[in-house]
């Protein structure tokens, strides 16, 4: 299958072009369309025919359920059942934009959406294109990150050309997706609410809207989806923390160790430390105090490194707080823990 890129200006949006997208997801089509967040592989969410296709193009395991994305609050209703005060307080609060709620599903969503749970993951994206391409489609979109499963998430349409092309139909492109790491997804199903994945909405934001909510730790819940190796490069990761001057000196030690067996080795630094790596291959994440640059860029220089072939990337962490959170999250998980 060709897949057919369709470019669109996000301040001046050519309905033409997202009717031609709309109609594919009304055929039971593939559609990657931009988010705030990362792309997403888009489906028509009550066609179990077209959202199977999704997990073929993306070898994802049946057993990781979607997200299904809506244009606005009121679409709810069609997906859940019972609708709590806090979920619609959140979803005043930070909807349109990257946060996504678990609710107790409606009989009418396919098992295959959710992986038979009788839960869904629902958000409303902030990002122009996709709230037009999702109301010019009339019908909730399911979709994942428009990656080959366990990659790192696209932030580009190239990004899901590399990974996707002549595997869907549509490719969206609307420009690189502004947050750069996924939405953060809370669980409002288990009392206190659980932040299942730390992302676009930081902790500390929800939690001055809703109280107790806690961080998921891998011994308490198991939610299907959470594997422990995800974002992953070709290349290995290997995740540094601390600070300062030991930091790089463990880095620049761990470099020439791999590089004295022939391995090349990319370091991914905070820019300040950038000129501490003289001679070697380094690339810049963002200022450490910086960590809205630093998210936007994570996926992408990771993404470059293995196109450059590199076989190892020694990857300095960054401070755990606000979206440092779901950066630390993203490292971990591609360097497998
Ligand atoms: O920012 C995002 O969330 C992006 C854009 C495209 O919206 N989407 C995204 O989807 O990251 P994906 O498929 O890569 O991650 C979805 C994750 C699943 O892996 C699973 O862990 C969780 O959402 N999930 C989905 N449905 C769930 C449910 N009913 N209960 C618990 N977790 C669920
Ligand atoms: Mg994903």
């Amino acid at each position: 299958m060709k897949t057919e890129i369709i470019t669109v200006n996000p301040d001046n949006i050519n309905p033409v072009y997202i009717k031609t997208a709309a109609e594919k997801i009304k055929d039971g089509g593939l559609v990657a369309f931009p988010t705030e967040t990362v792309y997403g592989l888009g489906a028509d969410a009550f066609n179990p025919k077209a959202v199977a296709k999704i997990f073929e193009a993306k070898k994802r395991p049946f057993e990781d359920p979607l997200i299904v994305h809506i244009a606005q609050k009121e679409d709810l209703y069609k997906l859940t059942e019972d609708i709590s005060d806090s979920a619609l307080k959140l979803a005043d609060e930070f909807w349109p934009g990257p946060l996504t709620l678990v609710l107790k599903k409606s009989k009418n969503i396919p098992d295959i959406i959710t992986a038979g749970l009788d839960t869904v993951a629902i958000r409303v994206p902030a990002d122009k294109v996709a709230l037009a391409f999702i109301k010019f489609s009339e019908t909730p979109i399911a979709a994942p990150s428009a990656n080959l499963f366990g990659r790192p998430s696209p932030t580009t349409a190239q990004h899901v050309l590399d990974d996707l092309n002549e595997k869907i139909d549509i490719v969206i492109d609307g420009g690189r997706a502004l947050i750069g790491v996924e939405s953060t997804i809370l669980d409002l199903t288990q009392n206190p609410p659980v932040v299942l994945r730390p992302g676009g909405v930081s902790i500390e934001k929800l939690k001055k809207v809703v109280k107790g909510v806690e961080i998921y730790k891998q011994d308490k819940i198991l939610s299907p989806g959470m594997y422990p190796r995800h974002y992953s490069p070709k290349a290995k990761v290997m995740l540094v923390e601390g600070n300062g001057n030991v930091q790089v000196k463990k880095i620049k030690n761990l470099a020439c160790r791999f590089n004295l067996q022939e391995l090349s080795v990319g370091i991914l630094a905070k820019e300040e430390n950038i000129d501490k790596y003289n001679g070697f291959k380094v690339k810049s994440i963002g200022q450490g105090n910086d960590l809205a640059v630093c998210a936007s860029n994570l996926f992408s220089v990771l993404r470059e490194f293995d196109k450059e072939g590199v076989d190892t990337i020694i990857a300095e962490g960054v401070k755990e707080e606000e979206l440092g959170l779901a950066i630390m999250n993203r490292l971990r998980k591609a360097a497998g823990e």
